[in-house]
C-alpha cells in the first residue's frame, strides 16, 4: 500500500533544481461527527474512510433542512422581519468536525532541505499537526495558508493530521467542508527562494518592446547569483539577465522581450519566466513563472484601458462551488466553466465573494478572461453571526498579503475587491476601513486598483466610502448611477454585481409580465428572463447604462452559473436548496437567458435563439409570448406557416431594445420558426422550435470526447429526452440510469433543477425538463470509456469516450 501512495506522490510532483512540489492527494483517511467543537474521534484510524483531495465531506448529501437553519432576516435583501431561511448554505452536512490523516515518507537525505506544506484553502479553522505535534492554525476557509515543517518531519513515516470545524451560521451561501482544495509539499535547499518571492510586472510596454521587472527574494544577504530567463510559446529564450548583487537577499532585475506578443482576452499570450539561482556554482533553486505582457490604467476620461485600448468589462461573478462537484476543485469542471463564459462573450469573471482557487485563475490566464480576485464577504461588522467578522481583527492583513503575494503574477488579474456589500460601508469608520485594506493591498502590489462591491449607494456617496475607492463599485442600484457618477471623484463606475435576475432553466410562466420577488407553487421561476429581487433588475436596465452612459466600465452579471445554497426568491420554502440567479443552471446547462448575453456580448457570432419551447397543450387559441434572442436587429416569426409579424430593434423602448417579442402569438402545435435578416433585409439566419411528442430515446453529447487519464479528468456529458422525430422533449421527467464502463467511472450527476433533492453521486436520476448532465471521469489508464444512460420506456443510448495518457 506504502509504495502506491509513494508512485502517486511522484507521479503528481515536478522537481527543478533541489526544489521538488508534490500534490498531496492520495492515500488520505478522513472522519467526522456533526458537532461542531468535537474532539478527535478515535485514535486509530482504521475505520475512517479513505479519500483523495481535494474532498468536499458533504456534497454526498443527503440534503436537510435542518442544516444550518438559519433564521435571520435578510438585511441586505430589504427584510426586517427574521423568519427561518431553510436552503441558505445548501441543506448539506457541512456543519461539524472533521479530521484528515495523510502518511509522509521522507527519506534521511530529504531532511536537509527546507520543506513547506502549503494548503490552497480548507473549510476551515483548519488546525495543522504532525507526529503529534501541533503546527499551526488558519481559520479562514478560502484563505491560502503555509508552514515551514522542517523541524517536525523525520526520517521515515510521518503521520500529517488536520482538523476543521465549521460552525453554523458562518455563510450566505454553500462553503463546502473539507480540505477541497490541494495540498502542497514543497521542499527546497538551504538557500532559497522564499515562497512566492518572485514577482514579475510589465511597467513599460509598447509595441516595440516591454520592460519586464523581475524581484526576487531569496532567503540569504549574499554568496548567490541569480539568473532569468524569458521563453516565448515555442521554448525560444527572448530576454535573459543575470545578478550577484542582491539587496538585503531580494534581487531586482529588468528585462526587455523585443515586439512583445501581448495579453488580452482576444490573444491570451503567455511567456514562460525560468528563475535559477545558483551557490558557489551549483543550481540550488529553480522556479517558473507563467505571466502576461499587458498594461492596464484605470483613466477619469475612457475608464479602463487595456495595452492602451478601452474595453468594457462584460463579466459575471461566479462562487466557488462545482454544482454535483461541490467545492473540491477540479480543472476541468472549472475549464468547461470559463470555456463557456467565454464563449457567450464574457471577458471577465468575479471571484464573488473569496479568494479564488489557484486553478482558476491559471485558467483565466490561459484562456483569455480578466478577473477582479476578491478577499471578503464581510469586515468588522457581520452578516452571519460567525462569518469573517469574527476573524477580520486578527487575520485579514495576513489574508490580503497572502492574496496578492500568490497570485499577483497572472495577468489575467486586473483589479482586486476588498469586499462585498460589506455592512461597514455604512459608516465614516467603515472608510477608513477601505482605506487600511486598501494599502495592504497596494503595499503588496502597486500594479493594479482596489474596488469594493457598494450596495448601500445612499449612504457611501455621503460618508466618504465611495470616494474612497480605487474603482467605484456599484452593486445594483441603477437608479443611482448617474448621482454616484456625480457625487464621486473617480469619473467612472463600475457595475461590480449586477442583474440578478431570476429563472429556471426550461421554466416558463404566464402571464408574461415584469415582476419582483415573484412566487409559483412549484417553487421555480419564469424563463422569460423578466423576474428578479426587490433589489435586482432585468438584465436591460443594466445593457442600457453601459449604452449610454460612457462613464460606466461594465459589469459583473450575478451569476455565471447557479451554485449551491441562496435559493431567493424561495429562501423561506423547503425544498429549494441552490440558487436561480445563474445564466447557467446548476449542472452547467445555459438557461435561455444565456442567449441574450451572446447576442449582446459576442456580436461578431450569429445568435438565434427561441422561447419558449413548444409543447402547450391545453393553451389551445391562448396568446403565447415568444421571445428571440439574436444579434440581428429584425426577425419575423412564423407559426405553421403563418407569419406573426416583423420585429425589430427599438431603441427607444426598455423591453425591444434588446430582445425581440411576440406577444400574442395564439397557441397551436406545430413548428415555431423565426428568421433573421441583416441590414440590407435578406434574410439570413433561421431557427425552428417544434412540438414534440412522446419520449422516445435519448440524445448524448459530450462537452468533451477524449480525456487525460490522469484519473481526474471529466467528460460532462448532456443528456436530453428526444421525440421518435428526434426532437427536444422539454417537458420530460424520466428517471434515469446511468452506467459507465471501460477506462472511466461515473462522478455525477446533475439536472438543474434548484428544487430537486436527489443526490448527485448516485448514477441515477430525473431528467428536468427534458436534460440533465453526466460527469464521466477518467481513471489512470488509457483506454475506451462506454457511458450508457437508460429511462424506462426510453431508447438507451450509448456514447464512447476515450482517456488518453498524452494529447
Ligand atoms: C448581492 C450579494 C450576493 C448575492 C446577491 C443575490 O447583494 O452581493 O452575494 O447575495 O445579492 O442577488
Amino acid at each position: 500500500m506504502r509504495l502506491v501512495v509513494i508512485f502517486l506522490l511522484l507521479i503528481s510532483s515536478y522537481c527543478y533544481g533541489q526544489r521538488n512540489e508534490r500534490l498531496l492527494q492520495k492515500g488520505w483517511k478522513f472522519s467526522r461527527t456533526d458537532e461542531p467543537a468535537a474532539k478527535q474521534p478515535s485514535f486509530s484510524d482504521k475505520n475512517w474512510e479513505s479519500v483523495s483531495i481535494p474532498h468536499d465531506w458533504a456534497i454526498k448529501g443527503p440534503f436537510d433542512p435542518k442544516w444550518d437553519k438559519q433564521e435571520v432576516a435578510i438585511v441586505q435583501d430589504g427584510e426586517n422581519k427574521a423568519t427561518e431561511k431553510t436552503g441558505r448554505t445548501g441543506a448539506l452536512p457541512h456543519i461539524g468536525t472533521g479530521w484528515y490523516r495523510l502518511p509522509i515518507t521522507v527519506a534521511e537525505q530529504e531532511l536537509e532541505k527546507v520543506h513547506l506544506l502549503q494548503f490552497d484553502g480548507a473549510m476551515s479553522h483548519a488546525q495543522v499537526y504532525l507526529n503529534g505535534k501541533y503546527v499551526g492554525e488558519h481559520p479562514y476557509g478560502y484563505g491560502y495558508f503555509y508552514f515551514d515543517i522542517s523541524s517536525y518531519l523525520q526520517a521515515g513515516e510521518n503521520l500529517l493530521a488536520v482538523r476543521l470545524e465549521n460552525p453554523p451560521f458562518a455563510s450566505r451561501w454553500y462553503p463546502g467542508a473539507g480540505i477541497y482544495r490541494n495540498v502542497r509539499l514543497i521542499s527546497k535547499a538551504k538557500a532559497h527562494i522564499k515562497h512566492w518571492g518572485v514577482d514579475v510586472t510589465t511597467p513599460v510596454v509598447t509595441t516595440a518592446a516591454a520592460k519586464v521587472r523581475v524581484q526576487t527574494q531569496t532567503n540569504q544577504k549574499e554568496g548567490l547569483f541569480i539568473l532569468q530567463k524569458i521563453l516565448d510559446q515555442q521554448g525560444n529564450v527572448v530576454a535573459s539577465h543575470q545578478d550577484q548583487q542582491s539587496f538585503q537577499g531580494t534581487f531586482d532585475q529588468y528585462l526587455q522581450v523585443d515586439q512583445p506578443r501581448l495579453w488580452s482576452p482576444d490573444s491570451p499570450y503567455l511567456y514562460q519566466l525560468i528563475t535559477q539561482v545558483f551557490q558557489a556554482g551549483q543550481l540550488v533553486d529553480q522556479i517558473e513563472t507563467a505571466f502576461g505582457i499587458r498594461s492596464i490604467e484605470y483613466n477619469r476620461q475612457k475608464g479602463f484601458l487595456l495595452n492602451g485600448e478601452s474595453v468594457k468589462f462584460k463579466g459575471v461573478c461566479l462562487h466557488h462551488d462545482l454544482g454535483p462537484l461541490g467545492t473540491a476543485v477540479n480543472k476541468a469542471a472549472l475549464r468547461r466553466q470559463l470555456v463557456m463564459m467565454k464563449a457567450m462573450g464574457a471577458n471577465a469573471i468575479r471571484t464573488a465573494h473569496n479568494m479564488p482557487a489557484f486553478e482558476q485563475i491559471e485558467l483565466c490566464d490561459e484562456l483569455g478572461l480578466m478577473v477582479i480576485a476578491e478577499s471578503f464577504d464581510e469586515w468588522q461588522k457581520p452578516k452571519v453571526e460567525n462569518g469573517y467578522n469574527t476573524l477580520f481583527q486578527d487575520w485579514a492583513k495576513k489574508d490580503i498579503q497572502h492574496l496578492v503575494r500568490a497570485l499577483k503574477n497572472h495577468p489575467s488579474i486586473v483589479m482586486w475587491s476588498s469586499g462585498n456589500e460589506v455592512p461597514d460601508q455604512n459608516t465614516e469608520e467603515g472608510a477608513k476601513l477601505s482605506l487600511y485594506l486598501r494599502d495592504i493591498f497596494h503595499q503588496e502590489d502597486p500594479s493594479r486598483p482596489v474596488t469594493v462591491g457598494m450596495d448601500q449607494v445612499a449612504a457611501v456617496m455621503e460618508n466618504g466610502f465611495g470616494a474612497a475607492q480605487d474603482i467605484p463599485g456599484l452593486n445594483y442600484r441603477t437608479h443611482l448611477y448617474e448621482d454616484a457618477y456625480k457625487a464621486f471623484p473617480q469619473g467612472f463606475l463600475l457595475g461590480s454585481e449586477t442583474t440578478s435576475t431570476v429563472s429556471s432553466r426550461g421554466v416558463y410562466k404566464f402571464p408574461v409580465a415584469e415582476f419582483k420577488r415573484k412566487k409559483y407553487p412549484d417553487f421555480q421561476s419564469s424563463s422569460y428572463d423578466l423576474e428578479s429581487c426587490l433589489w435586482s433588475n432585468i438584465v436591460e436596465d443594466d445593457w442600457v447604462l453601459q449604452d449610454d452612459k460612457p462613464w460606466v466600465m461594465g459589469e459583473f452579471v450575478w451569476t455565471g452559473f447557479d451554485y449551491l445554497g441562496e435559493p431567493s426568491p424561495y429562501n423561506e420554502e423547503w425544498p429549494a436548496r441552490s440558487s436561480y440567479f445563474g445564466i447557467c443552471d446548476l449542472a452547467g446547462i445555459p438557461k435561455d437567458r444565456y442567449y441574450l448575453y451572446r447576442s449582446r456580448w459576442k456580436p461578431e457570432a450569429e445568435t438565434l435563439h427561441i422561447l419558449p419551447h413548444w409543447n402547450w397543450a391545453g393553451r389551445e387559441g391562448e396568446p403565447t409570448p415568444v421571445f428571440v434572442y439574436t444579434n440581428y436587429h429584425k426577425a419575423e416569426l412564423f407559426l405553421n406557416g403563418k407569419s406573426q409579424g416583423v420585429r425589430v430593434k427599438n431603441k427607444d423602448s426598455r423591453l425591444d431594445r434588446y430582445r425581440l417579442r411576440w406577444m400574442e402569438v395564439p397557441y397551436e402545435a406545430g413548428e415555431l420558426k423565426v428568421v433573421a435578416y441583416d441590414q440590407d433585409d435578406n434574410a439570413v439566419m433561421t431557427e425552428v422550435v417544434r412540438t414534440a411528442g412522446k419520449p422516445h430515446s435519448l440524445q448524448l453529447m459530450a462537452d468533451r470526447r477524449e480525456i487525460l487519464a490522469d484519473g481526474q479528468d471529466l467528460s460532462f456529458v448532456t443528456v436530453q429526452v428526444v421525440d421518435q422525430q428526434g426532437n427536444p422533449c422539454p417537458l420530460a421527467e424520466n428517471a434515469l440510469q446511468v452506467q459507465v464502463r471501460g477506462a472511466g467511472k461515473f462522478k455525477a450527476i446533475c439536472n438543474g433543477d434548484p428544487t430537486s433533492l436527489e443526490l448527485f453521486h448516485l448514477p441515477k436520476m430525473k431528467a428536468f425538463n427534458g436534460k440533465l448532465v453526466v460527469l464521466v471521469q477518467s481513471d489512470q489508464t488509457e483506454g475506451e470509456i462506454t457511458l450508457t444512460v437508460s429511462g424506462k420506456g426510453l431508447k438507451k443510448q450509448q456514447l464512447s469516450l476515450r482517456a488518453k495518457t498524452s494529447w
